[in-house]
């Protein structure tokens, strides 16, 4: 053996020795429980670091090619104060707002986002606004603001850090109509998810993420979708082949959408609940189930 291999022989079982250790510590952690997941124990600096470093490159990637329509219009930025009072502030807090017990003691904490502007174009606030941040608590958006409400919240962020206390409280005041049965905000009527236009063609893919934006894998095990296999609603596997839908409807997609949106009016003694489905949605969730057979 000359020299030279004897080196690279020696480096190599070097990397191999390195590469066992590191797999050891690595299962130790895992298997071992040795990783605390304590809300009550910070990331250490180092953690924290990596991990807010890879969400922000995440993030400026997947939002490059999103185009920014126009957000200086003051109806609009109104539009956005609504979304903002009823969706994000009992977790980021306002200008004279705490944040709500849940976002308190959140790892990571929410920010008051009065400063995101300085960090984020208004492309990534959409983009972080509709995907939410996997494993830190920020919810994903999409199935429960429609577009025009999530472009309104993004113009509404680029306001905020110029409001006062007083100033933010009168833009979401909500006025109750003398008379009128329901509080109305200056733009909160207009708040929440659209309803699509009926006519666009059922969408198996966007129904497979709908299944787990609406939580319906907390408690249905479902072919597809990741996660434990809990037991509290039966298993949705086979869903195709069923003949009825919750042991009272034929299975038709119509009757799905119907279980899907108004559950305990087809069956007021089930331990479903309504899950507030919008009309597409349904429609979309209907169309994937349909595909388990
Ligand atoms: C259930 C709590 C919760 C709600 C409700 C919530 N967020 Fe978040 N948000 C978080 C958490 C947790 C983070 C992550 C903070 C981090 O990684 O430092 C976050 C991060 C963000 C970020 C990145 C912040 C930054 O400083 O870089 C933006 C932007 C954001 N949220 C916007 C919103 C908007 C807009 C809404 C309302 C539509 C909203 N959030 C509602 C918990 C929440
Ligand atoms: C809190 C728990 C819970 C959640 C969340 C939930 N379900 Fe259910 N689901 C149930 C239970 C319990 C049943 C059984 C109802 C019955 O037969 O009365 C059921 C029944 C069903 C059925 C009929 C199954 C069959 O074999 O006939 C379908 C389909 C269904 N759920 C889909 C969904 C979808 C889609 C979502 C999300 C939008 C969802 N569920 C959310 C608990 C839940």
């Amino acid at each position: 053996m000359t020299p030279d291999m004897g080196t690279a022989k020696t480096f190599l079982l070097t990397i191999a020795a390195l590469a066992l250790a590191a797999g050891g510590v690595a299962a130790a952690m895992v298997y071992g429980g040795l990783y605390n997941v304590a809300s009550t124990e910070q990331h250490t600096q180092v953690v924290y670091s990596v991990l807010e470093t890879a969400m922000r490159q995440s993030v400026r990637l997947r939002a490059r090619s999103i185009e920014t329509p126009r957000l200086d219009d003051e109806r609009m930025v109104q539009h956005g104060a609504a979304c903002f009072r009823d969706k994000c502030v009992q977790c980021h807090g306002a200008p004279g707002v705490a944040q709500s017990d849940i976002g308190k003691s959140m790892q990571p904490v929410p920010g008051p986002l009065v400063d995101a502007g300085q960090r984020w174009r208004p492309r990534e606030l959409y983009w972080l606004t509709r995907h939410g941040i996997k494993m830190s608590g920020m919810p994903a958006w999409e199935f429960h603001l429609s577009d025009e409400d999530l472009w309104a919240t993004v113009a509404f962020l680029a306001r905020l850090p110029d409001l006062t206390p007083q100033q933010y409280a009168a833009i979401t005041e909500v006025r109750v109509v003398p008379g009128g049965s329901a509080p109305v905000a200056p733009g909160a009527a207009s708040c929440g998810r659209l309803q699509a236009a009926p006519s666009q063609p059922a969408d198996l893919q966007r129904g497979k993420r709908a299944l787990y934006q609406y939580a319906c894998n907390a408690c249905h095990t479902i072919p597809g979708v990741t996660g434990s296999t809990p037991h509290v609603g039966p298993p949705l596997d086979g869903m195709a082949r069923r003949s009825l839908i919750g042991g009272k409807l034929a299975n038709t997609p119509e009757n799905m959408v119907r279980w899907l949106r108004h559950t305990r009016e087809v069956d007021p003694l089930t331990a479903m609940p309504d899950m507030g489905v919008s009309e597409r949605d349904a429609r979309d969730i209907a169309a994937y189930l349909a595909t388990l057979d």
